[in-house]
């Protein structure tokens, strides 16, 4: 049988998604420290970039149900001394359960998926957060329900996390209106595969209005760092402040992937606000992770 992999939102059907969704939920409230679905299982993580939230949902979901994670890094391994992609998805993917990879190029986890035998999972890319994703859409159904039909503001960069918000939009059928500065869109083949769900604003409070859900991200991601200065001043008039919060909803909630750069793209009394979410939305990272690690090696 050929491996289910998650690359990016796409891979699975908005079912599969809605479905893990749940189980993510029911995860979460009905624990069962019994249940080791993953006994014996091992999970590689290979992580080019640096990770908290990651790196530790991954290992604990797996220690949690019974299984074992191997961090690698490509210093100590041979992927850092030029070993193919191909021969090391084989190799890895010959003694292992599944493959959870964070690289700079998303072509890296592609040819993975490709090769290996097992299931391959996006920790983030340049171009995709998908994990990231489950998570805020399982925060989103606990706290206020299905999501389908709700207004989703994005502001700031059209980065890897603003793509997989397009791609949510599409499978969990929200509108996005997005805010950015005009040298930042998102990927236009992505926004054009999502049709009329997706729409652009000139400022973040236009975006902003009669919105469920604002959500924001760093000006400058891993790999950006000496773009820094330069996104300073182009996203200056992009931040999620009082201002902009007050143009959503009154029962508007605010999302972040974390980490944050309080006083860059989120004013400190937003996220640190009654309306922000971000720490249920980190802890979720676990359970959504539960849901897919079970979806993708129990089948
Ligand atoms: N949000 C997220 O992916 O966090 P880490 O970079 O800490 O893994
Ligand atoms: N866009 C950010 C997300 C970090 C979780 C980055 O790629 O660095």
């Amino acid at each position: 049988m050929q491996p289910r992999h998650f690359t990016s939102l796409l891979d699975l059907t908005s079912a599969e998604l809605y479905a893990l969704i749940l189980r993510a939920i029911e995860l979460k409230t009905k624990p069962n420290l019994d249940y080791r679905p993953l006994k014996g299982r091992v999970l590689a993580m290979i992580f080019e970039k640096s990770s908290t939230r990651t790196r530790i949902s991954f290992e604990v979901a797996m220690a949690q149900f019974g299984g074992t994670a191997l961090f690698l890094s490509p210093r100590d391994t041979q992927l850092g001394r030029g070993e193919p992609l191909e021969d090391s998805a084989k190799v890895i993917s010959s003694m292992v359960d599944c493959i959870m990879l964070r690289t700079n190029s998303h072509e890296t986890v592609a040819t993975f998926a490709l090769h290996s035998r097992v299931p391959v999972i996006n920790g983030l890319t340049d171009w995709q957060h998908p994990c990231q994703l489950l998570a805020d859409i399982q925060t989103y159904f606990e706290l206020r329900g299905d999501i389908a039909g709700k207004t989703v503001t994005w502001i700031g960069d059209g980065n890897n996390m603003c793509h997989s918000y397009i791609h949510a939009a599409q499978q969990f059928d929200f509108k996005l209106n997005i805010a950015c500065p005009d040298s930042y869109r998102p990927d236009q083949a992505i926004v054009d595969a999502a049709g009329d769900r997706v729409r652009f604003f000139a400022s973040p409070e236009q975006a902003a209005s009669q919105a469920e859900l604002v959500v924001t991200d760093v000006w400058a991601s891993m790999g950006q760092e000496d773009e820094q200065k330069n996104r300073e001043i182009a996203f200056r008039n992009f931040q999620v402040n009082a201002q902009v919060m007050q143009a959503a909803r009154a029962d508007a909630i605010f999302m972040h992937c974390l980490p944050a750069h309080r006083g860059e793209e989120v004013s400190a009394d937003v996220i640190d606000g009654p309306q922000s979410v971000v720490f249920i939305e980190a802890e979720n990272r676990l359970h959504a992770q539960k849901a897919l690690l079970e979806f993708l090696i129990c089948r």
